[in-house]
């Protein structure tokens, strides 16, 4: 569907919200551009600028699990700007108007790409976050999760105390399987999901990506919000061509308006 003007498609994605019977909202870095935190492609992205990470990080880990344990409160050379850009943030509009739709019955779950914590922060409590999320630890046996800073390095890395795994941030490394526990709900909800919000994705990772592919041919709808034109574009059913913080808090108030009427 082409473009059409931004309060015309505003209204429509509010009366798709206000009359899915499972909307879910796929999320990308692109929610968080407005708290701060720099996109990864684009014209500012980070790998725009330093280049995709190799997919060997995970293998990398692997081999030498203490360097990650005695380097993790380092701020690494390169990626300062980014720990530093996420222990800045704070939510924004945008991720407050998904808390307020999922306090007002219409958002079922978020699937977030995102590590930086602010959907939690912001209140929101269904989510899924497919890549990890920076304030934990994981075994990557059983993916029992832990704060953060619930274990320090004594000599040796931590293990798990219920199977003995090894323990390492919860953030996926490249090349790191996606955990199987969040790959299910991710699978779950999109099967149950009537209508996605694509909010600030270049949707060009897998398997993140898929499950706008599968709401869709599954026969739901999509809503992109979003400045620019996205691989999902030509997919969508309704486009908002703008910032998640300026149009989610619009298509929020209507959906509830309708509601109301
Ligand atoms: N509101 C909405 N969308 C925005 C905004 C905004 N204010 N600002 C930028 N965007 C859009 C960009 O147009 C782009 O399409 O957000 C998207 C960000 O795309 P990416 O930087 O590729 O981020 P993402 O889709 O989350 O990347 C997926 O790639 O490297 C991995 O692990 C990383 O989780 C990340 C994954």
């Amino acid at each position: 569907m082409t473009s059409e003007p931004l309060e015309a498609a505003i209204e429509d994605a509010a009366r798709l919200v206000a009359g899915a019977s499972h909307l879910v909202a796929f999320v990308g870095a692109g929610l968080s551009a407005e708290s701060g935190v720099p996109t990864f492609r684009g014209p500012e992205g980070l790998w725009t600028k330093m280049g995709e990470p190799d997919m060997r990080g995970y293998d990398r880990f692997l081999a030498d699990p203490k360097k990650w344990w005695e380097e993790r409160s380092q701020r690494a050379g390169d990626m300062k700007e980014f720990v530093d850009a996420l222990d800045e943030a704070v939510p924004n509009d945008g991720h407050y108007a998904l808390r307020e739709l999922e306090e007002a019955g219409f958002l079922k779950h978020i699937i977030t790409q995102n590590i930086d914590n602010l959907h939690q922060v912001a209140g929101s409590q269904a989510i899924t976050e497919i890549h990890g999320n920076r304030t934990k630890l994981r075994c990557i046996e059983c993916s029992r999760r832990w704060d953060i800073y619930h274990f320090d390095i004594e000599g040796s890395p931590p293990s798990c105390p219920d199977c003995g795994g090894i323990i390492k941030g919860d953030t996926v490394m490249f090349g790191e399987p996606i955990p199987h526990d969040a790959l299910e709900e991710c699978a779950a909800q999109s099967q149950m999901c009537d209508c996605m919000l694509l909010i600030g994705t270049s949707a060009v990772v897998y398997p993140a990506a898929s499950f706008p592919e599968q709401v869709k041919s599954a026969g739901g709808t999509l809503i992109e919000v979003n400045p620019n034109e996205t691989p999902l574009s030509a997919h969508s059913d309704v486009i908002l061509r703008g910032a998640a913080g300026e149009v989610l808090p619009k298509v929020t108030q209507q959906a509830k308006g309708i509601v109301q009427e």
